[in-house]
């Protein structure tokens, strides 16, 4: 542990030691555990996080600042740009140069943090990774995350009940959209939605027309709501799908960035609620849920960034005070240095028939974000 951190817990039970033997003789409130309260008072923890230029890291953001802060952290909560390696090398290491005590961070590119890490594992400071595992680094201590395998099969499921494979006769055309392949969660949404739509491809009940099915031929650089309409119309244009063409029965989208690029696609193509593909999604992103609402996006996975927030000041907090964090998973998340122990969130999934419980209801937003 962080040498700095050890001598705030030192001074922590010392406070504590003293007040208990020396008992309170001035008649003030017993600071027992005021002694614990300034040491975690004291402890500053980094949050690194990868860009402001989508919805769902800025609530990341502010969801851990006012989760922290709570807790009586102070925060160095930094955005790098919009996606910018360099800046979030930098700022990292400015975070271990300025005396960070744990350090939060949801990776550009999750193979791209090594050199700086050697900072942190220089200085015992424990390395959080929040959401995207950070890969080929032995500084990381533990990942916070949603059970990423999931968020992909829950995708598949969707397409498999929306089509009724199981009983319709199809052949049904599918295209595959996924994210950054520098991207760890890839391997995930992409793998958990093929594990469940691979074997109605070998079929012959889906068929891909574009023929692109290989993960690297489905990426799109950095999450790029452009990149993924740029590809689309491409695809559009070499089948010819359209409401009056190459009839299109679904797309897989991992996340809703690349979904909202399709979704122009298909818009500028002609088509409309009425005639739309079976299209997935996921964050829930005020644009995509307006989507949802008026019958152009199917669905969307819902991961409560409040929950994520949670589990991990909670994880913070174990490690500022010299506990065992709350683990659930110890065998899915290998890093390329082995296991890193994770807390894994559960997603579900927001449709037109649940987005009001699931969004309104619980807090999320308001009547007014999605009107
Ligand atoms: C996150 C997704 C997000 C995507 C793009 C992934 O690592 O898990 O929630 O949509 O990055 O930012």
């Amino acid at each position: 542990m962080k040498k700095r951190l050890l001598a705030m817990l030192m001074a922590g039970a010392m406070a504590l030691s003293v007040t208990a033997c020396g008992g309170n003789t001035s008649g003030e409130t017993s600071d027992a555990s005021g002694g614990e309260q300034a040491a975690e008072g004291s402890a500053k923890i980094g949050v690194s996080m990868p860009t402001q230029s989508l919805q769902r890291w800025n609530q990341d953001g502010t969801n851990m600042k006012e989760q922290l802060e709570a807790a009586g952290y102070t925060v160095d909560l930094q955005y790098a740009g919009d996606n910018d390696i360099p800046t979030q090398v930098s700022q990292i290491e400015n975070m271990i140069s300025s005396g960070c005590d744990v350090l939060v961070i949801a990776a550009i590119d999750g193979s791209a943090l090594s050199e700086a890490l050697k900072g942190a594992k220089d200085n015992d400071i424990p390395v959080i990774s929040y959401d995207r595992l950070i890969m080929n680094s032995d500084a990381v201590s533990y990942y916070a995350t949603f059970d990423n395998y999931k968020v992909g099969t829950m995708q598949g499921e969707y397409i498999r009940d929306a089509l009724d494979l199981d009983n319709a006769a199809g052949p049904f055309n599918i295209e595959l959209v996924t994210g950054a392949p520098d991207d760890n969660n890839v391997n995930f949404f992409f793998g958990g939605a093929m594990d469940v739509l691979q074997p109605y491809i070998d079929e012959g009940k889906l068929v891909v027309q574009s023929g692109q099915t290989e993960k690297a031929q489905c990426a799109t650089a950095n999450w790029s709501t452009e990149e993924a309409q740029k590809r689309f119309e491409n695809i559009i244009t070499s089948v010819g799908y359209g409401p009056n063409g190459v009839k299109l029965d679904a797309v897989l989208c991992s996340n809703d960035s690349t979904s909202y690029g399709v979704q122009n696609a298909l818009l500028a193509a002609g088509y409309t609620a009425d005639n739309m593909p079976v299209i997935t999604g996921q964050d829930c992103d005020k644009p995509n849920v307006k989507n949802i609402i008026a019958g152009i996006q199917s669905m969307s996975i819902f991961k409560d960034t409040r929950d994520l927030a949670d589990a991990t000041v909670k994880m913070v907090d174990a490690i500022v005070k010299g506990t065992e964090p709350e683990i659930n998973d110890t065998e899915t998340y290998d890093n390329g240095t082995g296991i890193i122990p994770s807390y894994l969130c559960d997603p579900v999934f927001a449709d037109k028939d649940n987005y009001k419980e699931l969004l309104i209801d619980s807090g999320y937003y308001t009547e007014a974000d999605l009107a």
